[in-house]
């Protein structure tokens, strides 16, 4: 379906669980996140009519996100249902991958296509400092799996940020050169507790190209978020991702979904539908999706207001 600006939006990326087993430091404050009631959130059956009815309207690419969305019991039957659908077509995930290595094989066969890992350096004292806590190994040996089981390609998502991992940016492209995987380097997004942290650590992904002018520039399709880029002779891709310095909203092709039941036509709109009271009756659920879609915003003001319109966190609207 068209939106206003005749954008046509055939994507729906599905926050699951506003819940992470992390607390990386541009995403999750380290206390006082509050567990929600059960009854608050959305249950898979009532995501998927969502996705159904949404699948009605044109929409054929699903992400499941998060939070973290495989804390969550019973995701392999979320994807192998939303599979069935027949105009789908294509589900990945988002993960930080921690869980992912024991859950491949039940993935895969579910009907994952795809999925992006969230991995923003190499070096595990760092990567446990980032996080928080987490364990490198675990994502690394996820992602070797992930291959070797063949979902893919394999996308890894760097946020990039001064003084933390600009270092490593050559040693993230050079895993392109014997790896298939895409290597996604994003700008860190001043919402929530990325805002606290903007002014010191942001970079723009331009700096990249200064550093890496070894970088080939290679066409990519048109509603991407990503400019591709590869090694000579490299097996995978490096992508840039400029949320705010160069911003890709006349290409937008999503809405989002978020646990709590509501549609968000935009990232960083404070604008919200909330859809959860009609899910059970399919004449109006469609209409309140067909709402949000003739609504999504024309932009968003990043550059401008160096801060977020969005009143939800990031690990509420999922990446
Ligand atoms: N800026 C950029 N990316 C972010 N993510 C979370 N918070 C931010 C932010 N402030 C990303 C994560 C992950 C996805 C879930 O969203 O790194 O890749
Ligand atoms: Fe969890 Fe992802 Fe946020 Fe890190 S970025 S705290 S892994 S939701």
């Amino acid at each position: 379906m068209l939106d206003s600006y005749g954008r046509s939006i055939d994507y729906l990326r599905v926050s699951l669980t506003d819940r992470c087993n992390l607390r990386c430091i541009y995403c999750m404050p380290e206390e006082g996140i509050s567990k929600r009631n059960h009854q608050d959130v959305l249950r898979f059956e009532e995501i998927l009519k969502i996705v159904k009815g949404s699948a009605s309207l044109g929409i054929k690419k699903i992400r499941y996100t998060g939070g973290e969305p495989l804390i969550l019991k019973g995701i392999d039957e979320l994807i192998y249902n939303t599979s069935q659908i027949s105009t789908i077509e294509d589900i990945s995930l988002t993960t930080n991958g921690i869980l992912l290595y024991d859950m491949v094989p039940e993935l895969k066969k579910a009907g994952l296509k795809r999925v992006n890992i969230s991995l923003d350096t190499l070096n595990s004292e760092k990567y446990s400092y980032i996080t928080r806590g987490g364990d490198l190994s675990k994502v690394i040996g996820a992602i070797d799996k992930c291959m070797a089981l063949g979902i893919g390609p394999v996308k890894i998502n760097v946020v990039l940020m001064k003084d933390f991992n600009d270092k490593e940016v050559g040693d993230f492209i050079n895993l392109t050169k014997s790896m298939p995987i895409s290597i996604r380097f994003i700008e860190l997004m001043p919402i929530g507790e990325g805002e606290k942290l903007y002014k010191e650590s942001a970079l723009s992904t331009d700096t990249i190209l200064e550093d890496y002018p070894n970088l080939i520039p290679i066409s990519n399709r048109s509603d991407s978020t990503a400019r591709l880029f590869k090694l000579k002779d490299g097996k995978g891709t490096v992508g840039l991702i400029n949320p705010v310095s160069c911003k890709f909203c006349n290409r937008c092709n999503k809405i989002r979904l978020t646990p709590m039941g509501t549609i968000k036509p935009c990232l960083h709109s404070e604008n919200e539908i909330n859809i959860k009271e009609y899910i059970y009756n399919e004449e109006l659920l469609i209409a309140a999706l067909k709402k949000a879609i003739t609504n999504k915003p024309l932009e968003h003001h990043l550059d401008k207001e160096k801060s977020s319109r969005s009143k939800k966190m990031m690990y509420q609207i999922g990446g």
